[in-house]
């Protein structure tokens, strides 16, 4: 019988790559979407079925998982890959913008997961893969909330796998660098109004330096590398849990262990223009 992954946010980018990868090794993919009519993936090899799915509302994920599980008979693997950017001044982001924030990429991973684990337990077996991001291990100027939002979910990651092993199921975190997606056009949020007033400056030079390393383009990783290294995470069978992906991503990362802390911070804050 072929396996089946449940993957959410599959409009787009990484989560419509995973869908197509998936589907194309046989599996049976329950991929889900706020809107189904979105669903822009060709069936493959394995049964595509597309399920509403909005992280934010608990009848809504109860109703996906339950359809899944009735369509699919089981969920071996669980992908918890929606999720969206906050971007701009902590000090201008509204109570209403910092909850949807968290309520989409926090709470929305508690709830998939919470939802699929009593399956998964009764199996005995399953793999739950949330996809942080780098951000979640290095935070990056004027992503104070979006930072915040990944270090949770690698921080709920990690402690999640210790409690969950001796059930059999596994639980891996995701921390890539860029990947080649509309992320940046069609999923980040911003916390500010007109210019940013005294935040001004230091947006214009964060989104200069943002802007470069996109044009440069050259160390962002595909949509298609993402769900390849997903693939490898849900049936490599081994007990890791830190999934780092990305040339740029090491880059950061062995910096890191490299300079030191303080001296890595102090460092992006040159490369930003925030040096005090
Ligand atoms: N691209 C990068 O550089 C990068 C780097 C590191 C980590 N990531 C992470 O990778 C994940 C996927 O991002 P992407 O790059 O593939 O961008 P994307 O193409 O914009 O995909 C984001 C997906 O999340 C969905 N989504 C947002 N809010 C949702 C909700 N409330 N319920 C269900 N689905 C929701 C979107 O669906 P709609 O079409 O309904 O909006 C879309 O399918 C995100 O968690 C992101 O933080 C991305």
């Amino acid at each position: 019988m072929p396996s089946t992954v449940f993957i959410t946010g599959c409009s787009s980018g990484i989560g419509a790559a995973a869908v197509r990868h998936f589907a194309a090794q046989g599996w049976n993919v329950a991929a889900t979407l706020r809107d189904p009519a979105k669903a822009h993936f060709e069936p493959g090899a394995g049964r595509v079925e597309a399920f509403a799915l909005d992280v934010t509302g608990a009848a809504s994920v109860d109703a996906a998982v339950a359809q899944a599980q009735q369509r699919f008979g089981r969920i071996d693997v669980l992908i918890n890959n929606a999720g969206y950017g906050l971007f701009g001044p902590f000090e201008t982001a509204t109570p209403e913008l910092v909850r949807r924030q968290f309520a989409t990429n926090v709470e929305g991973v508690f709830a998939v997961t919470r939802a699929v684990l009593p399956g998964m337990r009764m199996q005995g077996s399953g793999v739950v893969i949330n996809i942080a991001s780098l951000s979640g291990l290095v935070a990056m100027p004027l992503y104070s909330l979006y930072a915040a939002s990944k270090y949770a979910v690698v921080g709920f990651s990690e402690s999640l796998s210790h409690e969950l092993a001796p059930l059999g199921i596994r639980v891996k975190v995701f921390a890539p660098g860029a990947v080649d997606t509309d992320f940046s056009g069609r999923s980040l949020a911003r916390t500010w109004e007109g210019d940013g007033g005294p935040y001004a400056p230091a947006i214009a030079s964060v989104q200069a330096v943002f802007a470069a390393n996109r044009a440069g383009g050259g160390a962002a990783s595909t949509p298609e590398a993402l769900a390849r290294a997903l693939y490898g995470a849900a049936t490599d069978g081994s007990a890791q849990v830190r999934y780092v992906v990305g040339a740029d991503a090491e880059e950061v990362l062995r910096a890191r262990q490299q300079l030191g802390d303080e001296a890595l911070l102090a460092g992006l804050r040159q490369r930003f223009g925030l040096a005090a």
